[in-house]
């Protein structure tokens, strides 16, 4: 009998995660082709530049620059999209998804911005879209999420999910540098882009907090619905008066449900140093998911580089063509609630440290809590006197509030600005314990 025909790939983009997809299906096409029982061909692959040397080997004349080649062909049954950006990345999505090819995808982006339309497009013909890379590289968060946790009502996910951040964090906070020193080493060592904005500003995280809180709690959440603050302003001190109160400061995503109401946001934010999450450092990610059945539980790994992302990537291939090969419908459908609603961040409501720089003399606390206590009903935890500049006669202080919600934080903040005893509030950081 005749070995079954083998299912056509098509890869569109042969970057850092391209070029590891291409080189482990080729070296593992045996074990894949057992595991699926059918082999996996790539025949074509989509670039910019052709004639760019490539880490991985592949035949003469599969590269090529036009998406037709790629898209058009209809021996290719499955599309693997591992460019990046927006467009042409959405467009071309689209058209494979219309031809009746299953897809595989690592962009958040896209998915952040039009996964709903990209699902329900991908029902309309049969066949699906797989985009476990997309968040946390090769930490397993899409699949649990479309599978393992459905029988929970998921209330909450607390994540660091981008890594470029959370390395700027850890080195500012072992060694006490400044951002942008911390920023240098990341470039050095390959973990931030030469423009790192996407990743500093919050952008990166705010797209992967919409794609996960989209998939937990069944709602449309888009990256604009995401409240962000990104880590540039962060000052050295922030972390050595963190550490003393018993804290560790990272760039947070969190997304939270009550009843029907989402509220999500990537910001920086002191956790308690013993709380887990306080505890992942250097470029790795982790989320942490709350669900009514299952409690607590966090998933945590390399949330990006070349092999741990085409982990991810491979996994789908496989899965998408299992499906291809055997037929068999995947998942339950991805409908999104009609009555969810995103909260403004107006509404939240947490702790505040709150560093402040002030005369050295009798008085200024006082008015300092007054505003706090009678204008804005900021209830304060603690407060604590810095160290003294003797020369400009300032002396720093640190304060720790009770639960107060946003609004008023911000109102304060604003009226703190404006009072003659207040020299500069120096950070506004929310306090997140365990939800
Ligand atoms: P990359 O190294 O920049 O590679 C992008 C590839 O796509 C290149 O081969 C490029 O061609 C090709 N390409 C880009 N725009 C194109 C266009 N308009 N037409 C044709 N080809 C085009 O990117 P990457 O790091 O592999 O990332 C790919 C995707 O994976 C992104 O969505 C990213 O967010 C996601 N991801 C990456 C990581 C990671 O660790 N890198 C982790 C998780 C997810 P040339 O080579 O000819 O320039
Ligand atoms: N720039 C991202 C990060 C890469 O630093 O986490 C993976 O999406």
């Amino acid at each position: 009998m005749a070995a079954p025909r083998a299912i056509g790939i098509g890869l569109l983009g042969l970057g850092v995660v391209g070029s590891g997809v291409a080189r482990i299906l080729t070296e593992r096409a045996d074990t894949y082709a057992a595991r699926v029982g059918r082999a996996l061909e790539i025949r074509r692959v989509l670039v910019r530049d052709p004639r760019k040397p490539r880490p991985v080997e592949l035949p003469p004349g599969m590269l090529g620059t036009d998406p037709e080649a790629v898209l058009g062909d209809p021996a290719i049954a499955l599309v693997i999209e591992v460019m990046g950006g927006e467009q042409p990345a959405y467009e071309y999505l689209c058209r494979a998804l219309e031809r009746g090819k299953y897809v595989v995808t690592a962009n958040k982006e896209v998915m952040a911005k039009h996964g709903p339309e990209l699902y329900e497009l991908a029902a309309r013909r049969g066949v699906d879209i797989l985009f476990e890379a997309s968040v946390g590289g090769g930490i397993p968060l899409i699949a649990p999420l479309q599978r393992d946790l459905l029988a929970n009502e998921i209330t909450s996910m607390r994540a660091i999910i981008n890594g470029t951040t959370n390395y700027i964090l850890t080195r500012m906070a072992r060694d006490g540098t400044d951002y942008r020193a911390a920023l240098r080493q990341a470039q050095q060592l390959g973990y931030a882009e030469p423009d790192p904005t996407n990743d500093v500003e919050g952008m990166d995280a705010a797209y992967k907090l919409a794609v996960l809180a989209s998939l937990g709690f069944r709602m449309t959440v888009r990256p604009g619905d995401v409240y962000r603050e990104g880590i540039t302003r962060l000052h050295p001190r922030e972390f050595r008066y963190a550490a003393e109160l018993g804290y560790a400061l990272k760039l947070l995503a969190i997304a939270t449900r009550d009843d029907h109401r989402v509220l999500a946001r990537v910001h920086p934010a002191l956790i308690p140093a013993e709380e887990p999450l306080a505890k992942v450092d250097g470029v790795n990610n982790a989320v942490e998911v709350v669900g009514d059945l299952l409690g607590r539980a966090m998933f945590q790994g390399q949330g990006a580089g070349s092999m741990p992302t085409t982990s991810a990537v491979v996994a789908d291939v496989i899965d998408a063509a299992f499906r291809i090969a055997h037929g068999g419908e995947g998942r339950p459908a991805w409908r999104a609630d009609p009555d969810a609603q995103v909260c403004p961040m107006s509404e939240l409501q947490t702790r505040y440290y709150l560093r402040l720089t002030v005369p050295d003399r009798a008085g200024v606390l006082a008015r300092v809590t007054r505003v706090l206590g009678e204008q804005y009903q900021i209830s304060i935890a603690s407060i604590i006197q810095k160290e003294a500049d003797e020369t400009a006669r300032t002396a720093e202080i640190v304060i720790m509030t009770h639960l107060a919600s946003e609004g008023a934080a911000q109102a304060a903040v604003k009226s703190l600005e404006k009072l003659d005893v207040v020299r500069a509030v120096g950070a506004l950081i929310r306090v997140e314990g365990q939800a």
